[in-house]
C-alpha cells in the first residue's frame, strides 16, 4: 500500500519512517523545502533517538521517500495529515486548525474521482474537526463523493519524545475513528504489522477518537499537577512526595507512572492541549473545572520554582551565578517549546542572577531564542558548573545522573544543589558536603 504523510516534524516523520519499516512505500512531504532538501540526504532535523538509523535505512532501500510537493500524494491510498495544531495566537486557546485546512484545501484540488482515499488526521485536532474537514473538502470540490470517493478517519498519536519510535512500534493501544467499514478495512490492513504484538486497534467514531487524544493528555496533565500540589503539601508537612507517588502508584487503579514532581509539565503537547479542551468545554457550554485548575496550577508552578531559588540563594541572588543544567522540556530531546525553562530563566534574570547553561541537545538556535538570550552557554557541564553559587538540574538528562559529585564540590563557588527533579538521593548528597534541595520534602 502506498502511503503520504504531510508534514515531517516530530509525529510526520516518525510515522513516515515506521511505516516504511514495515514495508509500506512512504512518500513523506513537507512545505519545507530546506527540510526536506536535508532529508533526503539523511539528515535528520529533529532530535530522536532511533530515528535516523530508520530514515537512512528506508530512505536509501527507496521505502521511505521525500518531497516539497503536495502534488506527489496522488498515487497514495491512504494520506495522514500531521500537520502542527499550535494554540491560536489570539483567542481563547483554542487550537489553530488553518495548517490543517490549507492541507485540505490544497489536496481538495489535487483528489481525483473515482480514486478511493482516506484521509486520516493524525494531528491532534479538537472534537468536531473530522466533521469540518469533510465540509470543507466538499466545500472546495463539490463534486467529490464521500464514502464512495473518499473517506475520512482520525487516528490520533499517542507517542512521546525522546522515546517516539519505541511508542510508534509498540504502542498500549490505537485509536481509529471512522465512519464505514472500508475505512476500517484500511486501517486493519495499515496497522495488521502490530497484531503480532497483539496491540489493541480501537475503533469508534470521529468525535469519540478526537475526545481519546485530549482527554488522554489532560488526564496525565492532571495527574502531573495533582502530585506538584502533594509535593507542596509534603514540603510544608515533613512528608516525602516520592514516597507517597510510591505509595500510591502502588495501586493498579492509579499506576505509578506521571507521579513524578518537578518544575510543572512542558512540552508541543500538554501545556496547548489542555488549553485546548478547556476551549471545548467552553465552547460547547459544559460546565468544567479539572482541566483548568491543570492550566493553572501548571502556569503558577514556574514561577513557584523561581520563589523556591530565590529562597535558597536569598536576598543576594543578584550577580548569583546559577548553572543551569537542561533547558528542554524532557531529556532525549532538542524541543524547548513551552519548556518551563522559558519562563523560569528569564525570571532569574530579572532578578539580576548571571544563567550559565548546558544542555546535552544544545543547538544553534537555542542562543536566538529572546527568553535565552542573556544567557551564557557552555559545552561542557563543570564548564557551566564552575564558579557558580547553585547548580539547578532542570532536565533529568542521563549525563547528570552520574556527575563526579566530588568535583561538583570542588568546582562550585557555593556547595549549593537544587534538583527540580528529584534525581539524587538527598543523604548521598550531603556526604559530599554539598547542601541538597529537591521537590517535595524537608
Ligand atoms: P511539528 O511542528 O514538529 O511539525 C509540523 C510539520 O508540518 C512542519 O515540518 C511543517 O513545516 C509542516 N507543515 C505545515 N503546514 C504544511 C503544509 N501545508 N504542507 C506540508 N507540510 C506542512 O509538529 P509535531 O510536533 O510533529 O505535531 C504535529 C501534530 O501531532 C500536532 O497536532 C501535535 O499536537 C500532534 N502530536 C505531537 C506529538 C509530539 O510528540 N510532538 C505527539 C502526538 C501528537
Ligand atoms: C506527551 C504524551 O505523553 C504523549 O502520549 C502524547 O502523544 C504527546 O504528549 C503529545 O500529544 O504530543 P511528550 O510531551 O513527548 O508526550 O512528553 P511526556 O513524557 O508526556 O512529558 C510531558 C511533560 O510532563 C514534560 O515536561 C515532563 O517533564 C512532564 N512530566 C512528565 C512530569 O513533570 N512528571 C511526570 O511524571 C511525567
Amino acid at each position: 500500500m502506498k502511503i503520504a504523510v504531510i508534514g515531517a516534524g516530530y509525529v510526520g516523520l516518525v510515522t513516515a519512517a515506521c511505516f516504511s519499516e514495515f514495508g509500506f512505500q512512504v512518500k513523506c512531504i513537507d512545505r519545507d523545502k530546506g527540510k526536506i532538501k536535508s532529508l533526503k540526504k539523511n539528515i535528520i532535523p529533529i532530535y530522536e533517538p532511533g530515528l535516523i538509523d530508520l530514515v537512512k535505512k528506508n530512505n536509501d532501500s527507496n521505502y521511505l521517500s521525500f518531497s516539497a510537493n503536495i502534488s506527489d500524494v496522488t498515487d497514495a491510498k491512504v494520506i495522514f495529515i500531521a500537520v502542527g495544531t499550535p494554540t491560536a495566537r489570539r483567542g481563547n486557546g483554542e487550537a489553530d486548525l488553518k495548517y490543517v485546512y490549507k492541507v485540505c484545501k490544497e489536496l481538495s484540488v489535487l483528489l481525483k474521482k473515482g480514486k478511493p482515499k482516506l484521509i486520516i488526521t493524525k494531528s491532534t485536532v479538537p472534537v468536531g474537526t473530522g466533521k469540518k474537514i469533510k465540509e470543507k473538502f466538499e466545500q472546495y470540490r463539490n463534486d467529490l463523493i464521500f464514502n464512495k470517493d473518499y473517506y475520512i478517519a482520525s487516528n490520533p498519536e499517542f507517542l512521546r519524545e525522546g522515546s517516539a519510535i519505541e511508542d510508534f512500534m509498540r504502542p498500549n493501544r490505537v485509536i481509529c475513528g471512522v465512519s464505514n467499514e472500508t475505512s476500517i478495512e484500511i486501517l486493519r490492513e495499515l496497522y495488521r504489522p502490530l497484531n503480532l504484538r497483539e496491540t489493541p486497534l480501537v475503533f469508534t467514531d470521529l468525535e469519540s477518537a478526537e475526545l481519546i487524544k485530549y482527554a488522554s493528555n489532560a488526564f496525565l496533565a492532571m495527574k502531573i499537577s495533582f502530585i506538584n500540589e502533594m509535593a507542596d503539601l509534603c514540603e510544608k508537612t515533613g512528608g516525602n512526595v516520592q514516597m507517597v507517588a510510591k505509595g500510591m502508584g502502588l495501586d493498579n487503579r492509579i499506576g505509578s507512572k506521571f507521579l513524578h514532581p518537578g518544575p510543572g509539565f512542558g512540552g508541543s503537547c500538554f501545556p496547548k492541549d489542555t488549553r485546548a479542551l478547556y476551549n471545548s468545554f467552553k465552547k460547547f457550554k459544559v460546565k468544567n473545572s479539572l482541566v483548568k485548575s491543570t492550566i493553572e496550577f501548571n502556569e503558577r508552578r514556574k514561577l513557584q520554582m523561581v520563589s523556591k531559588i530565590k529562597k535558597i540563594l536569598g536576598k543576594n541572588i543578584k550577580i548569583k551565578r546559577i548553572a543551569f543544567l537542561g533547558v528542554t522540556f524532557k531529556p532525549n530531546t532538542d524541543d524547548l517549546r513551552e519548556s518551563p525553562s522559558l519562563v523560569i530563566i528569564p525570571e532569574l534574570i530579572k532578578l539580576g542572577a548571571i544563567v550559565h547553561a548546558h544542555d546535552p541537545a544544545y543547538t544553534k538556535s537555542f542562543p536566538k531564542l529572546k527568553e535565552f538570550k542573556k544567557v551564557k552557554w557552555f559545552k561542557n557541564v563543570f564548564g557551566a558548573i564552575k564558579t557558580s553559587d547553585l547548580l539547578l538540574i532542570h532536565t533529568e538528562w542521563n549525563e547528570y545522573r552520574g556527575l563526579d559529585m566530588n568535583k561538583v564540590k570542588k568546582v562550585l563557588r557555593q556547595p549549593i544543589i537544587f534538583d527540580l527533579r528529584n534525581i539524587f538521593n538527598k543523604n548521598d548528597i550531603q556526604k559530599f558536603g554539598l547542601k541538597y534541595y529537591g521537590i517535595g520534602f524537608k
